[in-house]
């Protein structure tokens, strides 16, 4: 193994490199969402106030306590980003700044300590270099980067804890959702409710989402769409997507304001594109019956999901109580074409006027 440290702006990340890359065993042409990981990660450590043993190192299993705080306490957050190719073979990385100050938030509302930028970015852009013969250049794929924290105090009790891990993993992978959804309005279970931790890219959330989703499946949908916790009325999310309808010249999507609803960096990159396509945006809370007396006048043009996994994921049917709302997707003309232009920046085939690819 050969060591190196690289000088940072303000941090040494020292790089150990795999002997041998793992690529040769993979086809990038087919990879599934989430199965296989790079050569290398990132891993570091706080300890007394500080982010210490920062580097890059091959990718390896962790070892750790049965008391680890995260896994009983649950002090664990995440992000997802996605880091793509061009035909010149240069890396970007999507908007990884706002996947970073979401990060910060999450790490605030659950009481752990905030990653330094540079900490974040350049071990990032560090991490993606080294592997980026691991981006696949294959339409609908892409490098998927797992930035995360957890508590790693090894102790039982309530508080929290004083040491934490942070890491970016990366992943090769394909398309989230392969064909147009199945959505089954959830009346029953909640993801979020005011004052918890909705907005937070925290485990717990995604934990709780479990056995409902499962139900859901057993019925034959591919997840739930979240209503509200107090009224169960209003229109949440659903599953790792924010949600948005069109509904004649309207994009109509729920707004953040309540906290219970995670601020998708696809939604507002999204929500940007319609505008410039003349869509009028409105962000409000929007009921599950509004959707239905819209869907029953012929109003409700379409209805689709977006999220760095799924990109934008077309809804084709939405079960609620006993209407069942069902489009043909294969007319539409609105996702489609927004998800063309988010492809085509990405992969560099488009100018990025909005200034959301970053060089790795
Ligand atoms: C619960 C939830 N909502 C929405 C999103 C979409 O967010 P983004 O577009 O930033 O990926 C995700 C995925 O990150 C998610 O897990």
């Amino acid at each position: 193994m050969q060591n190196k440290t690289f000088m940072l702006a303000t941090i040494d990340i020292a790089v150990t490199r795999a002997e041998q890359s793992k690529l040769t065993d993979i086809n990038l042409e087919n990879v599934p969402f989430g199965k296989y990981f790079t050569d290398h990660m990132l891993e570091a450590d706080y300890e007394d106030g500080v982010w210490k043993n920062i580097e890059i190192k091959p990718y390896q299993p962790l070892l750790l306590s049965p008391s680890l705080a995260a896994l009983h306490y649950g002090q664990a957050i995440f992000e997802g980003i996605k880091a793509y190719k061009n035909s010149a073979g240069e890396a970007f990385i999507f908007r990884p700044y706002d996947n970073m100050q979401r990060f910060a938030i999450s790490a605030e509302r659950m009481q752990m300590p905030a990653v330094p930028e540079e900490l974040f970015m350049e071990g990032l852009k560090q991490l993606i270099a080294l592997d980026k013969d691991w981006i696949p250049e294959k339409a609908d794929h892409s490098l998927y980067i797992r930035p995360m924290m957890f508590a790693s105090d090894e102790m039982i009790g309530v508080r929290p804890s004083e040491t934490y891990k942070f890491l970016i993993l990366l992943s090769p992978t394909g398309p989230y959702y392969a064909a147009p959804m199945r959505l089954y309005v959830e009346e029953k279970y909640v993801r979020a409710v005011p004052g918890g931790i909705g907005f937070a890219k925290a485990a717990g959330n995604y934990g709780a989402s479990m056995h409902p989703t499962a139900l859901a499946r057993q019925k034959g949908y591919d997840q739930v769409l979240w209503m509200d916790a107090l009224e169960h009325k209003y229109v949440q999310e659903a599953g790792v997507m924010n949600v948005v309808f069109i509904i004649g010249d309207k994009a109509v999507t729920p707004d953040l304001k309540e906290g219970t609803i995670l601020a998708g960096v696809t939604r507002n990159s999204v929500l940007t594109v319609l505008a410039d396509l003349g869509f009028t945006i409105e962000e409000r809370p929007v009921s599950i019956d509004e959707l239905a007396d819209a869907y029953k006048k012929g109003a409700l043009l379409e209805a689709f999901g977006t999220g760095t996994a799924a990109t934008v994921a077309m809804i084709r049917e939405l079960c609620y109580k006993d209407l069942v709302m069902q489009w043909d997707t294969t007319t539409w003309k609105t996702a489609p074409a927004v998800k063309k232009i988010l492809d085509d920046i990405r992969s560099g085939q488009r100018e990025d006027t909005y200034g959301w690819l970053v060089k790795a």
